[in-house]
């Protein structure tokens, strides 16, 4: 890695064939890092592709093309009550993972090019992309305008990184040990 900012993420859409490349992917100790590792290495992202027609995404830098730096995830739910457990039925855009091999962690310094703001900046581009695309395809119910996630009321940093997004929590919300957050994209 060079001590300096100013590369560029490469974003792939991820295929199952790319599982070999990802054996040396870590993305950290932690037990929401350990999920993301197994949730991008085992069978979970492809049962998620299969059953939710998930899109998923490789990250590479240009100092090595060969190296994953980290990947992310979107998917689009079938109808929920929002806000839960009692609103009305929508449907959301959601993300079921997402995360940055933990050498990169807050690298490089500089916040314009640092890695997990790239990831995000591609993530949102994309669900912007695929919200538009159902207000042309689909009628007004099944249109979507908000970006969901659920992370682990400890991860601090993603949580930082999510609300310097946009991101924000929903009240009383909790499952599991985790909070839910959302973003409403500007369309
Ligand atoms: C979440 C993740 C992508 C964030 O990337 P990152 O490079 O670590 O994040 P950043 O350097 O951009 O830091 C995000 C913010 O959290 C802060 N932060 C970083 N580590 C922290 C920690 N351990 N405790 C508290 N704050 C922390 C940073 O100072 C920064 O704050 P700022 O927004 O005020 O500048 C990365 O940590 C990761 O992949 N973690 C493991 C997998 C994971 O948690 N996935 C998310 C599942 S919901």
């Amino acid at each position: 890695m060079s001590e300096t900012g100013g590369h560029p993420l490469f974003a792939d859409e991820f295929t199952p064939a790319d599982q070999s490349w990802l054996a040396d992917l870590h993305c950290g100790v932690e037990v929401w890092a350990q999920a993301a590792t197994a949730w991008i290495t085992t069978s979970e992202v492809l049962e998620s592709i299969s059953k939710y027609n998930t899109k998923v995404w490789l990250y590479r830098n240009s100092d090595n093309a060969d190296a994953i730096v980290g990947f992310s995830s979107l998917a689009v739910t079938g109808w929920k009550r929002w806000p839960p457990p009692a609103g009305s039925r929508a449907r959301l855009l959601y993300i079921p993972q997402l995360g940055l091999d933990q050498r990169y962690r807050g690298y490089p310094p500089d916040p314009e090019w640092r890695y997990s703001n790239q990831i995000m900046e591609h993530l949102i581009g994309q669900a912007k992309r695929l919200a538009r695309q159902i207000q042309i395809e689909k009628p007004p119910s099944k249109h979507v305008e908000l970006l969901t996630l659920k992370v682990h009321q400890e991860n601090r940093a993603a949580q930082h990184l999510y609300t310097r997004f946009g991101f924000q929590c929903l009240p009383s919300f909790e499952d599991e040990q985790h909070l839910m957050m959302y973003h409403k994209l500007s369309l």
